[in-house]
């Protein structure tokens, strides 16, 4: 019997990529203050920082932005762009904005604001740090088992509903403009969230007569988890799945640049008119006109393609097996990996990883750097040098210290993936030689992007 899930496609255009020796990085780190956003990218072999923008465009993307109007106003890739949002989402307003952070701005800019709470099943950094620059507070309500990151469940990305009855009672329904769901949840590890659950967020909220929205960015990846996971959806098509999913809701955010399968682009889709007039001036204001939004016509085009080859069920089960499969093989080797592996990524647990490194010298950070200086592979820190806060002059941790190693869609093939595998599995034969890191530079907001960090030697070893 043939079992190998292939890639579904087949491969017009390349770029290639750079070999460079163990010397080399280790003057680029130097030279990045050990902080891999720093690097140039023309020095990293594989780039698993992100799946956000990074994905490769189909022949037919590319034949769609040849097409793309340019129009101002009225543009004919608008109407392609809106109603193929209209018909996957159902809501009635769609709003275009350069990316996902672009339609959080606005929408927490006109239901945010002081005293205001806005729950969700866990915030993406942008989503956390527009609610908070708005003056709101944002409460990430993840059900117990998404902290625990060697139990396999089938939803860990789930909304804690008891929790969230507790917070709507506590705040009072006047405060809490609207509830979010993330779907994947991609900060507990790319975890889908059942239709069960979301079905009940919104029985919960209707209770109380608190809108509901959906941060979308991977709702086709999480649309595939609920047809192989959740019982009476097998037989169901994802558009099906994912409009389901949609119905419940009132709006959404979404960043195109992930499962809309572009490299820029997002959008606010919502129902309530008066809301939507609002964020429209807004929109005037800092993206363009409603018609483009901060896009070109051609990027219009290229997610409104992009939107429907998402869907396709062969690209679904490549794109979730080659996750799984590069997981797999880490956890085969002993490496702590949180389980099961999520739509987008691999997660590391550098907390059992690098147990010698503590919090607060960033195991999460050691772990990253690590990997680019042994075989040049860029992944993300999400841990304490992403979440940590100084409280009163003390170190408070994340909850999790995790390295995502996301997978670009359509851009690496199995080859790549045993490549990286290969380098995590040496770097944890090497584990008790690498050292912990101190920030020397940081920014106000969202210091991961940009601050310094210099490595600190851990004393005495097994
Ligand atoms: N929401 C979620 C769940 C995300 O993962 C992201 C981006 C955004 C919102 C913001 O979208 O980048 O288009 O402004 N996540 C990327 C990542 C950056 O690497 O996970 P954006």
């Amino acid at each position: 019997m043939v079992n190998t899930i292939i890639e579904p496609f087949k491969i017009k255009s390349v770029e290639p990529i750079n070999f460079t020796t163990r010397e080399y990085r280790e003057r680029a780190l130097r030279e990045a203050f050990y902080n891999l956003f720093l690097l140039r990218a023309d020095d990293v072999l594989i780039d698993l920082l992100t799946d956000s923008g990074t994905a490769a465009m189909s022949s037919k993307q590319w034949a769609a932005i040849m097409d793309g109007d340019e129009s101002y106003a009225g543009s004919r890739s608008f109407f392609r762009f809106e109603e193929v949002i209209k018909d996957l989402t159902g809501f009635r307003h769609v709003i275009p904005t350069h990316q996902g952070r672009a339609a959080e701005k606005i929408l927490f800019t006109v239901v945010g604001g002081p005293g205001r709470v806005i729950p969700n099943n866990t915030h993406f950094d942008t989503t956390r740090a527009n609610v908070e620059f708005s003056g709101a507070q944002a409460v990430d309500l993840p059900v117990p088992v998404a902290l625990e990151t060697s139990r396999r469940a089938d939803f860990k990305g789930n909304m804690d509903l008891g929790e969230l009855e507790t917070l709507i009672t506590k705040t009072g329904r006047g405060n809490i403009p609207l509830c979010f769901l993330t779907v994947t949840n991609n900060s507990v590890g790319g975890q889908p969230v059942s239709m069960k659950n979301i079905r009940e967020t919104k029985a919960l909220l209707d209770k109380y007569g608190i809108p509901l929205f959906i941060d979308a960015c991977r709702f086709a990846e999480n649309a595939f988890f609920i047809k192989l996971r959740e019982p009476g959806y097998k037989d169901r098509s994802i558009r099906d799945i994912a409009r389901e999913m949609f119905s419940y809701a009132d709006g959404c955010t979404m960043s195109a640049k992930k499962d809309a399968l572009v490299n820029i682009g997002g959008f606010l889709a919502l129902n309530d008119s008066s809301l939507a007039e609002k964020a429209r001036s807004l929109l005037i204001m800092t993206e363009g006109f409603p018609t483009y939004g901060g896009l070109a016509g051609r990027d219009l085009d290229a997610i409104a393609q992009g939107l429907s080859e998402v869907l396709d069920e062969d690209y679904l089960k490549y794109r979730i097996r080659s996750v799984e499969y590069f997981g797999d093989k880490l956890e085969q080797a002993g490496v702590p990996v949180l389980v099961p592996t999520g739509g987008h990524a691999v997660f590391l647990d550098a907390g059992r990883f690098l147990p010698e490194v503590p919090p607060e010298l960033f195991p999460g950070q050691s772990l990253s750097v690590q990997l680019y200086l042994e075989g040049g592979i860029r992944s993300v820190e999400i841990g304490s040098v992403m979440f940590g806060k100084q409280v009163d002059g003390r170190f408070v941790g994340a909850k999790l210290e995790l390295v995502r190693l996301a997978i670009p869609r359509r851009v690496y093939t199995q080859s790549h993936i045993d490549y990286s595998a290969e380098v995590v599995i040496e770097v944890f034969r090497k584990r008790n030689s690498i050292p912990g890191y101190r920030i020397t530079y940081e920014p106000p907001y969202l210091r991961h992007f940009t601050a310094h960090f210099e490595p600190v030697p851990i004393g005495s070893r097994r």
